[in-house]
This record gives structure tokens, sequence and C-alpha cells, in this order.
């Protein structure tokens, strides 16, 4: 369903006077399977909605290809427009009128019929919470409510392949959990190949068939969850002291207990053992004998986060805070100096649109 060899985007920033390119995305390769559901992590920056833009036809890639739905998405970028649903990470853009109005507009650009889409429309508001909401104007609803929007209208033309942008970012539980069973609906009664970015770990695992990690651009990762765990063998053991001059008097006896390497970072250090029930008790009486006192100890199963941290040698907690204080002023293509991503003031784009130049508004197509 989608197929891409070695894809690029590569952004001019610029930093104070400084222009300097980015290369959001590195050389992505990645297939995906009729009625697959992929979760695709990585931390903030990685290039995950950049890649997502390529591959929905809202970024020319600057190198490499891509196809989607079998059609190409810088030669049939139209086909691919018709052939697939896309709820972006910035959300849509509105146009003042009602919800169901609006959901009407866009399902009838689809050359939908009224009727079909007042009843699909109803449907999808109710499966989202949005009851009682058709009517309300997008500028007077919540966030999360917004948001459950922007979902019923990337999936109103009941698209075969969907591609969503951290959906459920800024939901509650319980929407959240609406359209976790809403997505593998979508897979089992209909077949449909869903593509989704996620920083919940947990809802990745939950849903995904595969995963896909990627870190600065390029993909570094792609499995299932289970077979990305199994590579990260045993339990971490995470222990703080309480003193930086017993950091390294306790790496070694930590390294001694689980007979393997430990990692230091500031007052915590880290190392795998097969079994950390059997090796915490000896662990804790050794450092004690030694005087060492901790500020904690944690112990925790393999985790996403954990293949993450294998393969990178990094969290992708720590991955994202560092990536969160990094701030750089964009430059749209035009050089206008405005970061095209969430600025979008246009309307819905259907799917009867030409191609896009380079850099069409975040959320034009959904
Ligand atoms: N229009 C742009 N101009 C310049 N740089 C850009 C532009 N869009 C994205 N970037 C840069 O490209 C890199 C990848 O951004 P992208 O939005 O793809 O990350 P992401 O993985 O989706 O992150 P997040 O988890 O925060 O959504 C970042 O360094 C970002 O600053
Ligand atoms: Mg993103």
């Amino acid at each position: 369903m989608i197929h891409a060899r070695g894809l690029v985007q590569t952004f001019q920033t610029r930093q104070g006077r400084k222009k300097t390119e980015v290369r959001a995305v590195d050389g992505v390769d990645l297939d995906v399977a009729e009625g697959e559901v992929v979760g695709f992590l990585g931390p903030n920056g990685a290039g995950k909605t950049t890649t997502l833009r390529m591959l929905t036809t809202l970024l020319r890639p600057t190198a490499g290809t891509a196809t989607v739905a079998g059609y190409d998405v810088v030669k049939e970028s139209e086909q691919v427009r018709r052939s697939i649903g896309y709820v972006s990470q910035a959300g849509g853009a509105f146009s003042g009128a009602r919800a169901g109005d609006e959901v009407m507009d866009h399902g009838m650009l689809y050359g939908l019929k009224r009727q079909v889409v007042e009843e699909r429309g109803k449907r999808l508001f109710e499966q989202m919470n949005l009851d009682g909401l058709w009517t309300r104007m997008p500028k007077n609803m919540s966030g999360g409510q917004k948001r459950r929007l922007d979902i019923v209208m990337g999936l109103i033309h009941e698209p075969t392949l969907v591609f969503l942008d951290e959906p459920t970012t800024g939901l509650d539980p319980q929407a959240r959990a609406n359209l976790w069973e809403h997505i593998a609906d979508l897979r089992t009664r209909r077949g449909a190949t869903v593509f989704l970015t996620t920083h919940y770990l947990d809802e990745a695992d939950v849903l995904s068939d595969r995963i896909l990690i990627i870190d600065q651009g390029r993909i570094v990762a792609a499995d299932t969850s289970d077979n990305l765990k199994a590579q990260v063998s045993g339990d971490l053991v995470e222990i703080e002291v309480t003193d930086d001059h017993q950091v390294g008097d306790a790496a070694t006896r930590l390294a001694a207990v689980i007979q393997g390497d430990t990692e230091v970072e500031g007052r915590i250090v880290r190392g795998r053992v097969p079994r950390a029930g059997r090796a915490v008790p000896g662990l804790l009486r050794d450092l004690d004998r030694a005087g060492i006192t901790l500020e904690a100890i944690e112990v925790h199963r393999p985790t996403l986060d954990d293949v993450f941290l294998a393969l990178t040698g990094r969290s992708l907690r720590d991955a994202e805070a560092t990536a969160e204080g990094r701030s750089e002023q964009t430059e749209g293509p035009d050089g206008s100096g405005q970061g095209p991503v969430g600025t979008s003031t246009g309307t819905s784009t259907g799917p009867s649109t030409g191609p896009a130049e380079t850099d069409a508004p975040e959320g034009a197509l959904r």
C-alpha cells in the first residue's frame, strides 16, 4: 500500500543571520502492506510529520520516490489524494461554517451524495462522542472536540488508507479509547490500512501490527512490537545515588552483579539483567554494605522506549526533551520567513485539486 525508497526532505532554516540546511528526512525506505496498522514513532523533530506530508503529496520530496495506493506521490498526486484520508498534526482550518456543514461540504468534494455524507457524518459524530455538536461552529468547540472533528473529516469518505498524525494528542482517555476502537474497527471491518504517529508508546503497542521508529530523519527499526522488545534482552535496573561521588562506585557494583555493562547519566546508573527479581536483593545488600545511599531504584520490563534506547543510546523521553529545547527559526520555501506548518488559513482542498507545488498548507487534505 505504501512503498518509499530513499525519501529525502531538506529545509533551509535560519539561526540568527546564518542560513543552514536541515535534513528533516534523510533517506527513508518503508513498505506498508494492505490492511496493516503501522505505528510511526520517534522523538520531536525526528521527521515523522515531514515523511507523512511527502506521502500525502503535501510536500514534494527533495529526493527519492514513493508510491501510495499504487500511485506515484509526485506524478500521480491527484490519484493519491483521492485514495487516502489524512488527519494532520496541526489540524484543519475551518471556514466559519457549522461543523455539520463543514463535514457535508468535505464529503461532497469527494463526490459523495448528500444523504450518504449526512448519514455517515452523523454516525461518526456519535462514534467520536460529538453528539449534539453538528450545528456548533468549530471555533466554539473545545480543543479535544475540534481534534475529533478533524478525525471525522479525515474519515468521512471512508478511505481504505488513512494517515493520522498524532490523532490522540489532546484527547481525554475516553476519547482516546473511542478512537482506538474506531481504528481497530477500520481495519477489521473494512480492511483499511492505517499509518499513524503517536507519542503514546502504549497506544502504539496496542494498536499497531508493526512499529517503525525514526530518529534524525532515518528509520532505525521496523518490526512488530514483540520482536523489537525481544531484541532488548532482560530487565532494566536503574539506581539513583544520593551523592555524586558515589556514582562510580555504584556503577562498578552494579556491573559486578549483572555481569555486564552499565551506563551512567548524572547520578543514575543503569544496566540490564536477565531477571531483576533475583539480582536486586543482593545488589541492595552490597550497596548498603558499601555505604552507598540511594535516592531511588527502579526496575523496568522492556518497553518500546527501551528499544529506542538500545538502538540509539538515548531514551525517547530524553530525546524529546532535547528536541523541545532546541528552537529554530524556520523559513518557508518562498523565503517569506513563514513556517508553513500550522499556518494554514485556506479552506479544505478536495480531491480535484492539482498536485501540490512544494508546500501546500498543512491540513489542506484530509
Ligand atoms: N517547513 C519547515 N522549515 C524548516 N524546517 C522544518 C520545516 N518543517 C519541519 N522542519 C524541521 O524538520 C525536522 C523534522 O520535523 P517534523 O515536523 O517532521 O518532526 P516530527 O517527527 O513530526 O516531530 P513532532 O513529534 O514534534 O511532531 C525538525 O527539525 C523541524 O524543525
Ligand atoms: Mg510531527
